[in-house]
Order: C-alpha cells, then sequence, then structure tokens
C-alpha cells in the first residue's frame, strides 16, 4: 500500500504547502490552510509523470471549435459560448431550490438526444425522484442513465463504461471519495474529487458538469478553488418567489464571459426568455411618482427594467436604508452623494428601492436610475412613463458614461420611449438627429430635480 503524507492548501487559493501556517504564502489570506492526506507517489509514478507530451507548434494544434455541442437551447447555448466543449469540466452554482437540477435534466436529455449516452448521477436525490422529475418535464430518454451514489469511482467507471458524452454530478457537495479523509462536503473532499473529476474529464473527453451549493455569500460552498480548477463556471440565480432565473457565466475559458441567458420557471421546466424587457415591463406601476426605466445590458443584450424607490421619514434610530435587486452599498453611497451634492435631505429618511421582475442589476450604469427615482418620490414629482434612466455617478456627484449607449437606445425606441435621461458624456459620440428620443445629457446629479420638474 502506497505511504501516506499530509499537504496543506489553501483554501482560497488552492496554494499548497508540505507545512501548516497561519498565512496563505501564495493570496496570504490569513487561517486558510487545510489539511490533506496523499498518497506518496511511488519511484515508479514519478518516472511515469517525467513522460510528458511533446511540445506543438501553435500553428498545428486541432481547432476544438467543431466538436461543440450545442443542444439547441439558446439561452444554455449562449451562455456557453456556443455549446459544450468535449473534455471540459464545468461546475453550476446556485442557492437550493433554484433550479439546477431541473436545468441540468433538460440538458442531459437533449445532449443524449442528439449526440449519446449521458449519465446523471446523483447523491441526494433516488433515482426514483429523478426519474419522476424527467417524466413530468416529458424527458424520457432511454440514453440517459441515472446512478444514486456518492463514489466518484464508481461514477467514474460507469461513465467510462456507458462511453459517456456527458456526466453530471448532483452535487459536489454529497460525494465521497473513498481514499481521503473528511466528510462528503468537507473541503478536503471537495478538491479531491474535483480533481479526480478533472482528470477524468481530460482523459475520456467526457464533458463533466458538477452542481454546487451556494453558501448566502453567494459562493459555492467549499473551496473558492473549486472555481479555479474547472474550465467554466455557471450561477443559476433567481429571487425567492419570482420565476425569472438567470444562467450566468462568471468564467469560460471556451467562451466569453459577458453571455447570460434567461429563464422562466414553470410548470415544465425552464423555459427560455427571448424578449426579457417585454417581459419585465409587463407589470409596469401605474404609479408614476418614485418609478422610471433603466436601460441596462444583461450579458451582451439590452434590458429595461423598472426601479421603484419610496422615501419615509424615519420615526425612530437610524434611517433604513433597504434595497432589492441592487447593491445595498451603492444605495447607501448614493443616498449620501444626493444629500451632499445635491442638497437632498436624506439623512431622517428610510429609503426603499426596488428592481421590479425579480432581477439583480450589477451594473454600476444603474445608480442614475435609482437617483431619479428617488428624487421623484422624494420631491414628489411624477416621472412620465415614458422616460428612462441610465448613468453611473460618482461620489462628486458627477454622471459618468457608460457602456454601449446605443444599444440601450435602441431598445427604448422599439420599446416606444420618448425620453432618456443619459450622461452628458455620452452624447458627444451619438448621432442625435437619428434617435426619436429626446436625449436628455446630465452632468450632476443636482441638474435631475429640475429636469424632472421643468422639462417634462
Ligand atoms: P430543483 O431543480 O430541484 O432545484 P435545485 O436542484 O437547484 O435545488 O427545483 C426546485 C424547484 O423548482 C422546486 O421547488 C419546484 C420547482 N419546479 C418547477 O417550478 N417546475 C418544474 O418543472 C420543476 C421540475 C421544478
Ligand atoms: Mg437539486
Amino acid at each position: 500500500m502506497a505511504k501516506e503524507k499530509r499537504i496543506y492548501f489553501c483554501t482560497e487559493c488552492g496554494w499548497e504547502s508540505p507545512r501548516w501556517g497561519g498565512q496563505c504564502g501564495a493570496c496570504g489570506a490569513w487561517n486558510t490552510l487545510a489539511e490533506m492526506k496523499v498518497a506518496k507517489t511511488s519511484t515508479a509514478a514519478r518516472a511515469a509523470v517525467r513522460e510528458v507530451n511533446p511540445p506543438v507548434p501553435l500553428t498545428e494544434i486541432r481547432d476544438d471549435e467543431r466538436s461543440r455541442c450545442p443542444i439547441g437551447n439558446a439561452e444554455w447555448d449562449r451562455t456557453l459560448g456556443g455549446g459544450i466543449v468535449p473534455g471540459s469540466l464545468m461546475l453550476l452554482g446556485g442557492a437550493p431550490g433554484v433550479g439546477k437540477s431541473t436545468l441540468i435534466m433538460q440538458v442531459a436529455a437533449a445532449v443524449a438526444k442528439q449526440y449519446g449516452a449521458v449519465l446523471y448521477a446523483t447523491g441526494e436525490e433516488s433515482e426514483a425522484q429523478v426519474g419522476m422529475r424527467a417524466k413530468r418535464l416529458g424527458l424520457l430518454e432511454a440514453a440517459c442513465y441515472v446512478q444514486a451514489t456518492t463514489s466518484p469511482t464508481g461514477i467514474m467507471n460507469e461513465a467510462r463504461r456507458l462511453r459517456a458524452r456527458f456526466l453530471i454530478i448532483d452535487s459536489i457537495q454529497t460525494m465521497q471519495a473513498e481514499d481521503t479523509d473528511g466528510l462528503a462536503g468537507s473541503v478536503t473532499q471537495i478538491k479531491k474529487c474535483t480533481e479526480l473529476l478533472l482528470r477524468f474529464a481530460k482523459e475520456t473527453g467526457t464533458a463533466v458538469i458538477i452542481i454546487g451549493h451556494v453558501t448566502k455569500e453567494g459562493v459555492v460552498a467549499g473551496p473558492r478553488m473549486l472555481e479555479h480548477m474547472v474550465d467554466t463556471v455557471l450561477y443559476l440565480e433567481g429571487e425567492a418567489g419570482h420565476p425569472l432565473r438567470l444562467l450566468r457565466a462568471t468564467k469560460n475559458r471556451f467562451g466569453d464571459t459577458s453571455e447570460s441567458g434567461v429563464f422562466l420557471m414553470q410548470a415544465n421546466g425552464l423555459q427560455p426568455v427571448s424578449d426579457l424587457s417585454r417581459l419585465l415591463l409587463a407589470e409596469r406601476s401605474t404609479d408614476q411618482i418614485g418609478t422610471v426605466v433603466f436601460a441596462g445590458l444583461e450579458g451582451i443584450r439590452p434590458m429595461l427594467a423598472e426601479v421603484q424607490a419610496l422615501t419615509n421619514p424615519t420615526y425612530y434610530g437610524n434611517a433604513r436604508r433597504t434595497a432589492i435587486g441592487y447593491d445595498q452599498n451603492r444605495l447607501t453611497v448614493l443616498l449620501a452623494v444626493l444629500e451632499k451634492k445635491a442638497g437632498f435631505a436624506l439623512a431622517q429618511q428610510d429609503v426603499y428601492v426596488n428592481v421590479a421582475g425579480g432581477i439583480r442589476i450589477d451594473e454600476p450604469g444603474m445608480d442614475l436610475a435609482v437617483a431619479t427615482a428617488v428624487i421623484s418620490v422624494y420631491t414628489e414629482t411624477p416621472v412620465a412613463a415614458t422616460v428612462a434612466a441610465l448613468g453611473e455617478v460618482g461620489l462628486t456627484g458627477d454622471v459618468r458614461r457608460v457602456q454601449q449607449v446605443e444599444k440601450r437606445l435602441q431598445e427604448l425606441t422599439q420599446m416606444g420611449f420618448r425620453t432618456v435621461f443619459l450622461p452628458a458624456a455620452n452624447l458627444s459620440g451619438l448621432e442625435r438627429e437619428k434617435w426619436p428620443l429626446r436625449l436628455i445629457g446630465i452632468q450632476h446629479i443636482n441638474e435631475i430635480a429640475s429636469k424632472l420638474r421643468g422639462d417634462l
């Protein structure tokens, strides 16, 4: 039997060290070194490692682009940059119940139908549960196999036997490698199982996707380095109680990470959404005080969303600031800027901001829309339903330019908007007469109130 030795690795960056220490020698994080037992490599194994592949000229490397496997689900394919790449290792993260197993069942059935055997290994549910879901979704494919187990070696043996094109691990937190210490879900187990699966994917050319639950902070539970080890990181996101789901690629070695997919969770699974703006604006509020539409980008697509704000005098203690669908810290900063640079006395006001439709927007370009909604409700000035706003607000109160403004204006034109508040800096690059829109350039947030009152 191979002897064992201990190594220590950083759960943040994956740096390995033969000794324990309080601080990671690579990324400098404190208290992140975890112990792992590994088999000592024999002389024969070390000799085998020395037999490496010869180097290949860049010009003679085979183009893998043709081997990509699109499945015909436009949202999924686009997020992956065109389709699944054989031999790649992917991570799909998301909160419990968001729809990871549902989405992956749909993908599994599509792959099985078009490309060959798929193995769906589940450590969370029984075969019957997975079968029931597939049946309900109308996805009973004979080439899609289900195995309820938590042993990665068992799974890889079966995947080899089936010559699986696609292997699904649902979820990595339930897997338990036999020769490694630690309970399923521990950092050492997750690292070990992922390493095994990575090697398997590269050796066999099987595309492997591992599902991972995320913690409250929104990162995949377990080591950060899981994200470093895989080729592609996907997150499925959605607000509780809303059917909208976004699939975002936060890392992709085979494509653009600014791509994303939009779905609606319905009784028959996750249905692709091609017209996001129409969906988000479908239930627009009729109240014109405190709401304005933001022209944003979701991935590379334009997206219009309604921003709502409410202010209310604070009756006791500190003023509350609540943001749903917008960054809480950005809201706090923006309110301070509105107070200091535009003279709105918001320190004694509770402020609530909500993005309608259950979508979360991270773009800084949303600041101007939030500021406009807050000023509108605070000053009780209505905003016409055909007005939209976009622009980033700096600490000085200056409104900064946003990217891809033409794409956003196109979407606004298409959706029947008439007036746009946008950064003055963006105006210089635009052919104004080309647009059937009133383009109102804003240089500083102290201009918004008068623009709302006077010009509309
Ligand atoms: P699931 O895919 O099991 O979530 P995860 O694997 O991320 O934990 O889906 C969970 C929820 O989705 C569940 O509460 C029921 C709902 N759902 C639908 O609304 N429609 C469907 O067709 C399916 C299969 C699930
Ligand atoms: Mg699940």
